[in-house]
């Protein structure tokens, strides 16, 4: 820690959607302890879906390294990440950063950490398929991000043996539930208050009243092409049904757009909207009869809601919603995804089985745990509370 500082300074970072959503009840739960100076640097590896969050989470990052171009590669992304935020780092001298999750953005920022020997608290650490290019190139962000922290924030008894099974040392990895059950569950008491925050979701259920909603995300590199194909053509094939509608955000990556857009623009009860921000997805999902994604953080927060989920992955590294029966791993094969779907749809004891609310990802509490063990790995910031106790005694002497 540096000598005129009064409080430890954590530097949490993140740049895309889903960090964002996990790492605000994060930046709060810090910042409420009144411990540390807390400061948040943003790649902005997401520009448009980044800012979706943090205007309804109510974070001004200290710093914002702006860093998303148009369909970005990974070798160029990784490259500015890791220069850029080696400068805020030498700007802001941190005594600890915090990353999340998977992205390039974690892993570059925690490897510019190591390169300035800036101990790095991983949260949602020990997530494993197994697979390295499956999601790829996330298994291989989180080994990398793993093999450098010292603090292993782990979402669940398994993400914590998967750690132990790579040696990293029992003491440092702490399971703390999953930070997106804390989001979630913000959201929908946000939402339990006030319905007209989801304004569009209120248009969507008007157009398709009466019909069975099917939710719908995509965007998993290993689906480029022609997985996404597949997935577009399953879509064609169910929103043939008539008591069905589909509503898909479509993710702006190009090589998600360029395949989506062709394939399922003008068919009538398909919506192909915009990225929503977060109240509105969380409302689609509550309103939604099942949920259809290849995506990481919607495979969290639908059991938690109740929602069957039909994962379009062949592995996954979050299978605790597959053993409590709400998730189901379905590929990207067509006829297998309508076969599934069809069966939620048409089978109300298969639909019953899986639509169980189950909380296999946290208590809503993950991010009070974290800010409580990045206290106690800071000793001067219980210090600090002690310096300022004997000041009040002695004061009221
Ligand atoms: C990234 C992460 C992935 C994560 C996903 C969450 C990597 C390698 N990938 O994938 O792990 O699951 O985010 O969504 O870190 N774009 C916009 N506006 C935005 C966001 C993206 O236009 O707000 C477009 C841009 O053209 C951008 C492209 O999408 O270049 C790809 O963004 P990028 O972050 O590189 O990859 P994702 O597929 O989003
Ligand atoms: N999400 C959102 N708006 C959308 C689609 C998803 O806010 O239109 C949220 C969703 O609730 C989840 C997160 O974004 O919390 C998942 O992000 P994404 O699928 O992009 O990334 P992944 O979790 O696969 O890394």
């Amino acid at each position: 820690m540096s000598g005129a500082r009064s409080r430890p300074r954590i530097l949490v970072t993140f740049g895309t959607r889903p960090e964002a959503i996990k790492m605000f009840p994060v930046v709060n739960a810090l910042a409420r302890t009144g411990r540390f100076d807390v400061r948040v640097a943003v790649t902005a590896q997401h520009r448009e879906m980044l800012d979706q969050v943090l205007a309804i989470a109510g974070i001004e990052p200290d710093i914002d390294l702006d860093l998303m171009e148009p369909g970005q590669s990974l070798d160029d992304l990784a490259a500015r990440i890791l220069t850029r935020f080696g400068e805020a780092l030498d700007a802001q001298k941190p005594d600890r950063v915090l990353v999340h999750g998977d992205t390039l953005t974690t892993m570059m920022a925690t490897l510019a950490c190591y390169f300035r020997r800036i101990p790095v608290g991983h949260v949602e650490a020990g997530l494993r398929s197994g697979d390295i290019y499956a999601p790829w190139p996330e298994e291989v962000n989180r080994k990398v991000t793993g093999a450098i922290a010292d603090l292993h924030f782990a979402p669940t008894e398994a993400a914590a043996a998967a750690l132990r099974a790579e040696n990293v040392a029992p003491a440092a990895i702490h399971v703390t539930g999953n930070t997106v059950i804390d989001a979630l569950f913000a959201a929908r008491a946000k939402l339990a208050a006030d319905r007209s925050l989801a304004p569009q979701l209120a248009q969507l259920r008007t157009r398709f009243a009466g019909r069975r909603i099917v939710a719908v995300t995509a965007h998993r590199r290993e689906n480029f092409g022609a997985g996404m194909e597949r997935i577009a053509a399953a879509l064609v094939r169910l929103a043939a049904r008539e008591d069905v509608a589909v509503i898909y955000p479509v993710h702006p990556n190009p090589n998600v757009t360029g395949v989506m857009r062709p394939a399922l623009s003008g068919i009538c009860n398909i919506a192909l909207i915009e990225p929503l921000d977060y109240l509105g997805f969380v409302a689609m999902m509550e309103a939604s009869d099942l949920v259809l994604t290849d995506s990481g953080g919607v495979q969290e927060e639908a059991p938690s809601l109740g929602k069957p989920v039909l994962v379009m992955r062949e592995t996954t590294e979050r299978p605790e919603g597959v053993a409590a029966g709400t998730a189901r791993l379905v590929g990207t094969d067509t006829g297998r995804i309508v076969a599934e779907t069809t069966r939620l749809l048409d089978d109300p004891a298969a639909y019953e089985a899986m639509a169980k609310a189950h909380n296999p990802y946290g208590d809503g509490t993950a991010a009070v745990r974290i800010a409580g063990i990045v206290a106690a790995a800071h000793p001067g910031s219980r210090d600090l509370a002690a310096d300022a106790v004997a000041v009040t005694v002695a004061a009221s002497r």
